[in-house]
C-alpha cells in the first residue's frame, strides 16, 4: 500500500490585517449579501470578483421555488464576467454569508459546483484566482480554487484539447 496526503496552506487574517484591495473586496462581498434572493434558504451569501483591471464584480444568490434552479453568488458573479467583461482575468474572489441577520462565524466555502465552475475560470486564464472566505473570527485565504479541489476534473482529463 502506498500513501499520500494532499495538504491545502491556509492563511486566516483579520480583515485589519488584509491588504486594502482585498479588504475592499471582503467588504464588497459583505455588502452583496444585501441582494440575495433567499426566500426558501434565508441563507444569504455574497461573493465579489476582483478583475484584472481592478474592478470588482459582485454576486449573489438568487434562488427559485424549484429549488435546483437556483444560483448561487459565485456562479451569478462569475457568468456575469464572463458574459460582460469577455477574456478579463479574475484574480480573487471573496465570499460571504449572512444567516439570521448576522455573518457566518465559520467560512462559507463555495459548494462543490462552484468550485468546479471557479477551476475551469482559473485554468482557462491560466492564472491563479485568490480565495477570500469571510468570518466573523477571520478571513480564510488560499493562494488558488486549484488548491481546494484535489483530483481536479478538466477536459483534459477526458483525453481532448479543448
Ligand atoms: N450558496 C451560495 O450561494 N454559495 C455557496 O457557496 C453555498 C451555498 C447558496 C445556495 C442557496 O441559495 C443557499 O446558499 C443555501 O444553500
Amino acid at each position: 500500500m502506498k500513501e499520500y496526503e494532499l495538504n491545502v496552506r491556509v492563511k486566516v487574517l483579520m480583515p485589519a490585517e488584509l491588504e486594502k484591495s482585498d479588504a475592499e473586496l471582503v467588504e464588497a462581498a459583505k455588502q452583496a449579501t444585501e441582494t440575495s434572493y433567499s426566500p426558501y434558504s434565508h441563507f444569504q451569501v455574497g461573493a465579489a470578483l476582483r478583475m484584472e483591471s481592478g474592478e470588482i464584480i459582485k454576486g449573489s444568490n438568487q434562488e427559485n421555488a424549484s429549488y435546483p434552479v437556483s444560483c448561487c453568488a459565485e456562479r451569478t458573479a462569475l457568468f456575469w464576467a464572463g458574459a460582460n467583461r469577455p477574456g478579463q482575468a479574475v484574480r480573487a474572489i471573496a465570499i460571504a454569508a449572512q444567516s439570521k441577520g448576522r455573518f457566518t462565524d465559520d467560512v462559507t466555502g463555495p459548494c462543490g459546483v462552484c468550485r468546479q465552475a471557479l477551476l475551469e475560470v482559473e485554468h482557462r486564464q491560466g492564472s491563479p484566482i485568490r480565495l477570500l472566505l469571510y468570518s466573523e473570527s477571520g478571513v480564510h485565504v488560499t493562494d488558488s480554487i486549484e488548491e481546494i479541489v484535489p483530483f481536479s476534473f478538466y477536459a483534459e482529463s477526458m483525453g481532448s484539447e479543448e
